[in-house]
């Protein structure tokens, strides 16, 4: 070979060693195999070669852009895996590590409250059925409360939730302690457009105080706006939730007439149980667990929705109440007391959430 050749091969393997990166090697090959490359300027300059050198001189460059194109492969795959190799060590996870110290399993571990418990089935049930979950706030305003809740002034519901009243604000109204998580309807309507799913678990307060009264307790309430809702659409999503909360696919559901003024029609429902031995699902007696009806026209309109194009339900219920059924938890009171003993008994692993999968 030609010593140019020859200097020519040698200089590019060098620099093809020394390349470290991608772009590194990109800009060898250009400056030997592109448009103005080292090489591709040889092979232009054939031409001027004398005929009788022209022959083996062609085919000596055409060898040598062979090897270097062979080179700068081998030394890309070579990159290509270095590459890898360093994003791997960089992205690693090591599945392997042990469960961390503040993670014990034993009577050292903790457990989830099964008011909490209770919210993450309610979330994974409706979730299923496609609502997602809304929040508002625990003081409220008079008018989220009531007023847009069909619950005018004197109306006598006011008197029924013993409210808390904190001092009044600048208009003059007073606000409050949610006495139900029925103003997040109002709240959800105003801020989003129909179609709406909604399941609204939070914080609830009356001035009541007793076995099976807190001052603060839970509520769940679920809200579904959309066209051509009817009571229908409401019986079959509350059978199949409780069903599948109390894990009997049998319970028997009744739905009773009922008063609220944010719905109408309006109906209690009740579940099949035991009043003697206290199980569910059998027995003959019936058990009052939540309040629902069809979503109040005057509501709708209230939260500027069109009443003859949208319908909807609404629904509420303790959490407190569906936990101590589901878990034969006979007193209200230790739900709040912190006992490690009690939370130990009816609390749940922390690394076991809600599924359906599994089963709630
Ligand atoms: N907010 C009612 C209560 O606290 C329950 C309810 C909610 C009833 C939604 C109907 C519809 O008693």
């Amino acid at each position: 070979m030609a010593d140019d050749l020859a200097a020519l091969q040698a200089e590019t393997e060098a620099a093809l060693a020394a390349a470290g990166d991608l772009r590194a090697l990109d800009a060898v090959r250009v400056g030997v195999l592109g448009k103005s490359g080292a090489l591709t300027g040889l092979l232009k300059g054939l031409g001027a070669v004398p005929a009788e050198e022209r022959k083996e001189r062609g085919a000596a460059l055409n060898r040598l852009k062979g090897t270097l194109e062979a080179a700068i492969e081998a030394r890309r795959v070579v990159l290509d895996e270095a590459a890898l190799t360093a994003r791997l060590a960089a992205e690693r996870i090591d599945v392997s590590l042990p469960p961390r110290p503040f993670a014990p399993t034993g009577p050292e571990a903790g457990a989830i409250h099964p008011i909490a418990r209770t919210i993450e089935e309610l979330t994974a049930l409706f979730g299923a059925m496609g609502f997602s979950v809304a929040e508002g706030p625990d003081i409220e305003g008079d008018w989220y409360n009531f007023g847009a809740l069909n619950i005018p002034d004197h109306h006598p519901a006011r008197q029924d939730h013993d409210t808390f009243y904190l001092p009044a604000g600048p208009d003059g109204r007073r606000p409050v302690l949610r006495t139900h998580t029925s103003p997040v309807q109002i709240r959800t309507m105003l801020s989003q457009e129909p179609p709406i799913r909604v399941i609204v678990p939070g914080r609830t307060y009356r001035a009541d105080h007793d076995a099976t009264h807190s001052p603060m307790f839970h509520q769940v309430e679920g809200l579904l706006i959309d066209r051509g809702i009817t009571l229908g659409h409401l019986k079959g999503c509350l059978i199949d939730f409780l069903r599948a909360f109390f894990g009997i696919s049998t319970l028997p559901v009744r739905f009773r007439s009922s008063y609220f003024p944010f719905t109408e029609p309006s109906m209690e429902v009740d579940i099949g149980w035991n009043r003697k031995t206290g199980e569910l699902g059998a027995g003959g007696d019936w058990l009052e667990i939540l309040g629902s009806g069809m979503v109040q026209p005057k509501v709708l309109a209230n939260c500027g929705i069109d009443p003859r194009e949208f319908q909807g339900f609404a629904f509420g219920m303790g959490i407190e109440r569906i936990t101590m059924l589901k878990h034969g938890i006979p007193d209200l009171r230790p739900f709040y007391e912190s006992d490690v003993r009690w939370l130990r008994h009816y609390g749940t692993s922390p690394l076991s959430p809600a599924t359906l999968h599994e089963g709630v």
